[in-house]
């Protein structure tokens, strides 16, 4: 029998990226494709024009079909930002008779109460993901069934697609001759490409630092409490330097790649870069520390707004296993150690581990399409899949059981 081919596609605000590859064994994937582009037709995060979009996808596509010697037809998306949203519910489910033994038909019972929590109908699930359980109101991570009680909690963590959103994305897909498989929000992909075992267990945010979007999740106890987007990236960073030295946003892009840092303490008074000011021929010379000032200031304001976030949803920022950066923006000269000294937490970049025939990809920039498709292709992810599917081994059990197996120490 032919082995089964996986694909999956991370269209991002800054370029498309698609990665395949074939099942050796199962859930062990063997990449052999990967591809990328510019994007078009996505602004901010939005997919705005489907067209110019679809083509850019087609691009990426082609260059792995040229690598496999044949077509791929079907892939796995990630999905984040305008028309994704994200919140945590607690249904509950009262037993007929006090003190029976639950079964996992009641943590279903529990789980699907969560769900009922009034979405409107023109939005669809993409996760229903239980986080914790409680039996009469003691809370625990594993599912309580077997045990006697009277009133099972279900606490889960959704997150949902705008309709509309998910046709157009659809649509795109079609556009590039490919059918849409399944979705997963970006920052749990990227979360299962770079987060090692312990550092769920003990409680990790993951931001995924991209181009216009920085997509975070906050794993807690082996599960995931929370996961949210925030609409500001790598080319807001490069704006604010065009803005503040005069320069095209091209080159400031250059600068901030080639010269730019996080610690403006950390780059000497005397060095200087080069750059052109808008409308002028001439090169003038720009003080390096002064472009790490600008770059620091966002990122404060980045690391602010990560922090509201994680307290509004009623968790401390302050994880022990602190926080892992990727994605292409955790590029950034000196970004980790900024990060560790402005939110008095560890700090570390986070690198996808994938080979692709013989060849390592490691770049940050492809974390969230190698965790598409490991998420997509491990069968110890498939209740949390199909998202309401509870019992014997439910997700949550499942998922802590996937990470402790799969992720390095
Ligand atoms: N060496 C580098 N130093 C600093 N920033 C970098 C570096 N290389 C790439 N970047 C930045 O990374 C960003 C692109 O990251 P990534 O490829 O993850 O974005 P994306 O997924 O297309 O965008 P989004 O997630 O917002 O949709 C750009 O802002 C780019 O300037
Ligand atoms: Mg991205």
């Amino acid at each position: 029998m032919e082995p089964k081919l996986y694909t999956a596609i991370d269209l991002g605000s800054s370029r498309v990226i698609c990665v395949s590859g074939f099942e050796k064994t199962a859930g062990e994937i063997e990449l052999v494709g990967v591809g990328m582009s510019t994007s078009s037709g996505v602004d901010r995060g939005s997919l705005t024009n489907p067209r110019l979009a679809a083509d850019s996808l087609r691009l990426a596509v082609h260059q792995v079909e040229q690598q496999l010697s044949g077509p791929v037809t079907n892939a796995y998306f990630g999905v984040s930002g305008p028309g994704i949203s994200t919140f945590n519910s607690i249904g509950s489910y009262s037993l007929p008779h006090s003190l029976s033994k639950i079964t996992g038909q009641d943590v279903t019972r529990a789980t699907d109460a969560a769900c009922s929590a009034g979405i409107p109908s023109s939005t669809e699930f993409i996760h229903i993901i239980p986080s914790s359980y409680a039996v009469d109101g003691h809370w625990a991570p594993n599912p309580p069934i077997g045990e006697q009680g009277s009133k099972v909690e279900v606490k889960t963590h959704m997150v949902t697609g705008d309709s509309a959103t998910l046709k157009t994305l659809a649509r795109t897909a079609e556009g590039a001759r490919i059918r849409l498989a399944a979705l997963v929000y970006k920052p749990i992909a990227s979360g299962v490409a770079v987060l090692r075992r312990g550092e769920i267990d003990k409680g990790v945010i993951l931001a995924d630092i991209g181009s216009n979007t920085t997509d975070v999740a906050v794993f807690i106890n082996g599960s995931i409490a929370t996961s949210f987007s925030i609409p500001v990236g790598g080319y807001h960073i490069s704006n604010d330097l065009a803005v503040s030295l005069g320069a095209s946003l091209s080159d400031a892009e250059d600068l901030k790649k080639n010269h730019g840092h996080a610690v403006p303490k950390l780059v000497e008074e005397t060095e200087l870069v080069s750059l052109r000011r808008h409308g002028e021929t001439a090169l003038v010379q720009v003080k390096r520390k002064l472009a790490a000032g600008l770059i620091r200031d966002r990122l404060e304001e980045l690391f602010t707004m990560i922090a509201r976030v994680v307290e509004q949803e009623g968790l401390s920022i302050k994880q022990p296993a602190g926080i892992v950066l990727t994605g292409g923006s955790s590029k950034l000269t000196g970004i980790a150690d900024m990060a560790h000294a402005y939110l008095d937490i560890p700090a570390r970049i986070g690198l996808p581990h994938a080979n692709v025939n013989g060849r390592q990809v490691n770049d940050p920039a492809y974390s969230s399409a190698i965790g598409t498709i490991m998420w997509f292709t491990n069968p110890d992810f498939g209740d949390a899949r199909r998202g309401l599917s509870i019992g014997q081994g439910s997700f949550s059990t499942r998922f802590k059981g996937w990470i402790r197996e799969v992720l390095p120490v």
